[in-house]
C-alpha cells in the first residue's frame, strides 16, 4: 500500500509515524511534510491545495491511499475533485467531502445540523449586516459572557468572547463588516456555556465508526490558560472527568445522531470528526465539529492507539469500520509545544535547531521545521511537539519536560503548566 499524507504539522508528523509501523505499508509520501517526516517518508514539493499536481503524483506512484491532515483542503473539496475521475476509483481518501466539510466550514450549517438532530449545542442564532435590529434583540436576552461567532474558517481566530453588552453589539458589527473578511458576513451568536472543555475524536466510514482516544489541549500562550489563543501548545490524553459514563453519554448523544444525521442527508463521511466539548454539570455540549484531527491533540491520541491505524484506515475505505475494534494503550501521554519568540503573533523562521538527536524517553513530532543545507530550522510558530508516555500526567510531562531541556533554537517559548487542571 502506497501512501500519500497532505500537510507539514505535527500532527501529519505524528500520523507518518504511526503509519510507518504497519506491516501493510510500502512507500509513505508527505505533501509538503517538514524535516521531521523527511526521515521516515518521502516529503515531495506539491501544495496542499494544488488537487491537479497532487493528482499527477498520485497516478504516477500508484497512491492508494490518500490522507489529508488539515481541513482547508477538504472544506475546497479535494475529495469531490477526486471521485470526478475514473482512473482514481480505487482511491480511498481518508477525509470527507465537501458536503460535510461544511461541519467545520460553517458554523452556522453545523449548528442547524445539531438543531436537527438534537445534539446537545448552546442556544443560537445567526445574523447577516441586514438583520442588525433583530440581532441586537437576541444579545439583549443572552446573559454575558457573549459569545460571537464568524460563520467561515477564520484561521481559529473568528470566535469572540466578551463580557460587556455594548461591546459585544460593537464587535458584532465590526464582525459583519469585514473583520474577519468575508468569513464574517454572517455571524452565529450563542449562549456563553460555562464548563470544562475536551475533544472526542471519531473515524467513520459513513456507516459505523470507532472511538478514538480523548484529549484536553491547552490553547493559550500564556500559563494559566491567559493571553492570546493559538492553534495549541500542548495536549493530554486521557481526560480523567471523561470517564465511561460521560463517553457513553458522548457516544448515544452526539455521535451516534452524528453519523445518523449525516446518513440522512445522503452524505458519505469518511475520515475523523472531531468534537469539541463543553461538559457542563456532567452533561456533553457540542461545540464545535472539525472534519480532521487536531493539533497538538494527534500528538496525544495516536501514540496512545495500539491498534495498527493503517488497518483502519483500509476498513474505512472497504466500508468494513464495523468489524474492528481498536486497542488502547491505557497510559496518558503528554505533549508540549515549543514554539518561536513571538507566536501567536509576528516571529521569525529560520533558527537552527540543535540536541534533537539527544537521547530521550520522548517521541519528538516536528510541526514547523525545514532541512536547508543538513541543518534542521525553525519554519513556523508552532515548531516541535514533545510527546511523553507515563503512567500518569506527572509522570509523562516531567519526560517531556527534561526532553525540551535538551533541545536548543533561538527564542525558544513553551508552557510549563500543560495539564494543570487535571492534576
Ligand atoms: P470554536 O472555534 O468554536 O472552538 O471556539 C473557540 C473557543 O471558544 C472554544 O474552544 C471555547 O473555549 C470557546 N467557546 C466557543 N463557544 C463557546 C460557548 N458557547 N460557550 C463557552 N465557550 C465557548
Ligand atoms: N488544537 C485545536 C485544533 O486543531 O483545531
Amino acid at each position: 500500500m502506497n501512501v500519500l499524507i497532505l500537510g507539514s504539522g505535527g500532527r501529519e508528523h505524528a500520523l507518518a509515524w504511526k503509519i510507518n509501523q504497519s506491516p501493510k505499508l510500502n512507500k509513505l509520501f508527505l505533501a509538503p511534510g517538514n524535516a521531521g517526516t523527511h526521515d521516515i517518508a518521502q516529503n515531495i514539493d506539491i501544495k496542499i491545495n494544488d488537487f491537479e499536481a497532487i493528482k499527477s503524483f498520485i497516478l504516477k506512484n500508484d497512491i492508494n491511499m490518500l490522507i489529508v491532515g488539515p481541513e482547508d483542503p477538504l472544506v475546497n473539496g479535494i475529495h469531490d475533485f477526486f471521485l470526478q475521475f475514473n482512473d482514481l476509483k480505487h482511491l480511498n481518501i481518508i477525509g470527507p467531502v465537501k458536503a460535510a466539510a461544511m461541519l467545520e466550514g460553517s458554523k452556522e450549517f453545523a449548528k442547524e445540523f445539531m438543531q436537527k438532530n438534537n445534539i446537545p449545542t448552546a442556544k443560537f442564532k445567526s445574523f447577516t449586516k441586514n438583520n442588525l435590529t433583530e440581532a441586537h434583540q437576541f444579545l439583549k436576552q443572552l446573559k454575558a459572557p457573549y459569545v460571537l461567532k464568524a460563520d467561515g474558517l477564520a484561521a481559529g481566530k473568528g470566535v469572540l468572547i466578551i463580557d460587556d453588552f455594548n461591546q459585544a453589539l460593537e464587535s458584532l458589527k465590526q464582525m459583519l463588516n469585514g473583520q474577519f473578511g468575508s468569513a464574517s458576513e454572517k455571524v452565529v451568536i450563542e449562549e456563553f456555556l460555562n464548563g470544562i472543555e475536551l475533544s472526542v475524536f471519531v473515524l467513520t466510514d459513513g456507516q459505523d465508526y470507532v472511538i478514538l482516544p480523548e484529549a484536553k489541549d491547552y490553547k493559550r500562550i500564556g500559563e494559566g490558560d491567559t493571553g492570546l489563543n493559538t492553534g495549541g501548545m500542548g495536549a493530554v490524553s486521557p481526560v480523567h472527568f471523561a470517564n465511561k459514563n460521560f463517553i457513553n453519554k458522548v457516544e448515544n448523544q452526539i455521535i451516534k445522531p452524528t453519523i445518523d444525521g449525516l446518513k440522512k442527508e445522503n452524505i458519505e463521511y469518511k475520515g475523523f470528526i472531531f468534537i469539541g466539548l463543553m461538559k457542563v454539570d456532567n452533561n456533553p455540549y457540542v461545540i464545535e465539529y472539525n472534519v480532521r484531527l487536531g493539533d497538538p491533540e494527534t500528538e496525544v491520541i495516536i501514540p496512545r492507539i495500539k491498534s495498527d491505524l493503517l488497518e483502519l484506515f483500509i476498513a474505512v475505505g472497504n466500508n468494513k469500520i464495523k468489524n474492528e475494534k481498536i486497542d488502547i494503550f491505557n497510559e496518558t501521554v503528554t505533549t508540549v509545544m515549543l514554539v518561536s519568540e513571538g507566536y501567536p503573533e509576528s516571529y521569525e523562521k529560520g533558527k537552527i535547531i540543535s540536541g534533537l538527536d539527544t537521547k530521550s524517553e520522548s517521541i519528538i513530532f516536528h510541526a514547523g521545521t525545514k532541512l536547508e543545507n543538513d541543518k534542521i530550522l525553525t519554519n513556523g510558530g508552532r515548531v516541535i511537539a514533545v510527546s511523553s508516555f507515563g503512567k500518569n500526567i506527572n509522570i509523562s510531562l516531567k519526560k517531556s519536560y527534561q526532553t525540551i531541556e535538551n533541545i536548543k533554537f533561538d527564542g525558544k517559548n513553551f508552557r510549563k503548566d500543560i495539564g494543570f487542571d487535571l492534576q
